[in-house]
């Protein structure tokens, strides 16, 4: 029996469902589709865990991810397929340090980002995800409300110049989008005049200057799946390159350059941490039910409202 079909028996077997980030291998994302569980962006996965009526929901993705299908999901049995797989910016921002900063910050709302600890969204007001944040800092701008922002301060940055709202911003930065390089992307650009430019938010300023459209990764897919031109420079990680094959075919894709001054690679656009998830860790994972997501219960309370905040205001 091949691997996948071992991992489909085992998903049947658990009443299982295997929901998967546009960031890991294509091979994993057909799994999660051909066996009825789900591809998507991180807001996405989350409202779909929280709908389904599967007994255990396997993550494949980064840690916060199966935190936020826990939190709103605690009944559920939540398995990751690596429990080492997390994210610069949850790691750029340990709860201690960010208390303190609310505490000095009290007349701010705290809005952060999905790719945080359970933690950090608990201290929160709002959760929110690159498919949502705009609309948020929107929202709150019209109440009168000043931002507290974190951890993302290129997303951050890239919020504050859409909606003028009043925003202080964490230094955090996702590791992967950090390397785009301006200069490289603009002669890139020059030798490929008929393409459009595909960038995620996390992307330094200058690389999201230099963009035809912004936004999440379901964002980006719609529009390789929807605009006119034939040819696209991406400025995300390249596992989404799967999911925008699969839409259109005939479209030809080309990855933004991570080289130049500063950069220690040629092309490092992909997450190390989504890499980690394989299928011979989904059919182990499976199998013995390791790498469960438990999350003290209090803090999931909390969290669970600021989360649930965003799920409903984007329904
Ligand atoms: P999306 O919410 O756009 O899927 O992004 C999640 C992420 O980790 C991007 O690096
Ligand atoms: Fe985190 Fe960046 Fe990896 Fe997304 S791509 S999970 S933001 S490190």
């Amino acid at each position: 029996m091949s691997i996948q079909d071992q991992i489909k028996a085992e998903l049947k077997a658990r009443n299982a469902v295997l929901v998967a980030h546009y960031y890991v291998s294509g091979d994993l994302q057909t799994l999660a589709e051909e066996s009825g569980g789900f591809v998507s962006d991180s807001l996405e996965m989350a409202r779909f865990g929280q709908n389904c009526d599967a007994d255990t929901i396997i993550v494949a993705g980064v840690k916060f991810m199966g935190e936020t299908a826990k939190i709103l999901s605690p009944e559920k049995t939540i398995l990751v397929l690596d429990e080492a797989a997390t994210c610069s910016l949850d790691e750029d921002c340990p709860i201690d340090e960010f208390s303190k900063f609310c505490d000095q910050h009290p007349d701010r709302k705290v809005v952060v980002y999905a790719n945080t600890s359970a933690e950090v969204k608990a201290r929160a007001d709002w959760v929110v995800t690159s498919g949502s944040a705009l609309t948020v800092a929107k929202h709150l701008r019209k109440q009168g409300e000043k931002i507290l922002w974190a951890p993302d301060k290129h997303l951050g940055n890239y919020v504050q110049t859409q909606t003028g709202a009043d925003m202080l911003l964490w230094q955090g930065s996702c590791v992967v989008h950090e390397r785009f390089k301006a200069d490289a992307l603009q002669t890139l650009k020059g030798k490929h005049p008929e393409a459009a430019v595909l960038v995620h938010p996390e992307s330094p300023q200058a690389v999201v200057d230099l963009a035809d459209v912004v936004g999440s990764t379901t964002a980006l897919i719609n529009a390789v799946r929807d605009r006119e031109e034939s040819t696209f420079i991406v400025a995300t990680d390249n596992g989404i390159f799967h999911k925008m094959h699969e839409v259109a075919p005939h479209k030809k894709l080309i990855e933004a350059p991570t080289m130049g001054a500063g950069a220690d690679c040629e092309s490092c656009a992909h997450c190390e941490w989504m890499a980690m998830n394989t299928l011979d860790n989904c059919l182990d994972v499976l199998k013995t039910g390791k790498n469960e997501i438990l999350i003290e219960s209090s803090i999931a309370k909390k969290a669970q409202q600021s989360i649930q905040k965003l799920l409903d205001f984007t329904a």
